[in-house]
């Protein structure tokens, strides 16, 4: 699969709606805004005794995981479920591909089966966009995590869940600490974080995990000193050190690792008071954090687990279209 220089490809169809969501490069404030405004409305659905809404009946999404996944696999099908669509999860270790049939292969099949949206999650950069560049005009392509591209879901459950507790994204400072150079989560937060209006994001890693150009490249600020980058810090987000995405010896040691840039209760206090921590997940307790912050009070990591279920239904329901009956529900 040659996925070096894909065509352009709209997100959004002839009337300006969502079609897919391959990444928030280009995406509008306002549309941001729209689907956080959209999520708001989709949060209390997980307090129904039927934890429901009839909103993409009939609908068919495929999960379609080349690679692992824990909380991105899971909280897509329970958005998919509560929005009463039917939800195929393809195992692809024991699924034909695994007998060398091609990704295009396996697309056509599933179309042939009627399905209306592809979740793909791929450890190649551009997968999610390949697909979307090949499938039948009625499909839609949400990207779930492409490589060191994008992980455009998470970053806007993160901006999200930042929402949630400091409305104003035009007061923040934002401190990004860990693996910014593998980590497609980086990439699209920093693009969320923007388009936004926040002000000030600071990029904190050791050297060999900065990616080079970032400040130009993103309008952010780079430290290599923890203190100093998280100094009154509104939020800090921690990324996973990406151990196999890393084809050399980037760090010393994940000790070594944690003695400069792992997050404790006493290295915190240079945030603000009310500073949340977030990490997407997986954690690796003792390299990215201590245990002492990652359940702290400060802490809202699975409060992001949770707004992402309402965020990806009301992503997914924009790209289907959908979304206006809830709004008129
Ligand atoms: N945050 C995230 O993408 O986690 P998973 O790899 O478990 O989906």
């Amino acid at each position: 699969m040659n996925l070096s220089a894909p065509p352009p490809i709209s997100q959004l169809d002839a009337q300006g709606h969502l079609k897919h969501f391959l990444t928030l490069d280009g995406l509008s404030p306002a549309l941001l805004t729209d689907i956080l405004d959209q999520a708001e409305g989709f949060l209390g659905v997980a307090q129904q005794a039927v934890k429901k809404v009839p909103l993409c009946r009939g609908k068919v999404v495929a999960n379609l995981f080349f690679e692992n996944s824990t909380r991105t696999r899971t909280t897509f099908e329970l958005a998919a479920k509560r929005l009463s669509a039917d939800v195929l999860n393809l195992n692809i270790s024991t699924s034909a591909t695994a007998k060398g049939e091609t990704l295009l292969d396996t697309l056509r099949n599933l179309e042939a089966m009627h399905v209306d949206m592809f979740v793909v999650r791929h450890a190649t950069s551009g997968a999610a966009h390949f697909i979307a560049t090949h499938a039948a005009p009625h499909v839609s392509i949400i990207n779930a995590g492409d490589g060191r591209h994008a992980h455009p879901t998470q970053a806007m459950l993160d901006v999200f869940t930042i929402r949630r507790h400091k409305p104003d994204f035009t007061t923040l400072r934002v401190a990004i600490v860990g693996d910014i150079v593998h980590s497609r989560v980086a990439r699209s937060q920093m693009l969320a974080l923007t388009a936004l209006g926040v002000p000030e994001i600071h990029v904190i890693a050791p050297r060999t995990l900065m990616p080079a150009q970032v400040e130009t490249a993103f309008g952010v600020r780079v430290f290599h000193d923890l203190r100093a980058g998280i100094e009154d810090a509104d939020v800090v987000i921690l990324l996973r050190i990406q151990r196999e995405r890393m084809n050399s010896a980037l760090l010393p040691s994940e000790h070594e690792y944690f003695h400069l840039f792992g997050l404790t209760e006493t290295r915190l206090e240079a945030a603000r008071p009310d500073v949340l921590v977030m990490h997407p997940g997986p954690i690796n307790r003792g390299v990215e954090m201590d245990s002492h912050v990652a359940d702290g009070p400060h802490s809202v990591i699975l409060e992001q687990v949770s707004n992402g279920i309402a965020v990806r239904m009301a992503i997914m329901s924009m790209c289907l279209g959908t979304q206006n009956l809830h709004s008129a529900a």
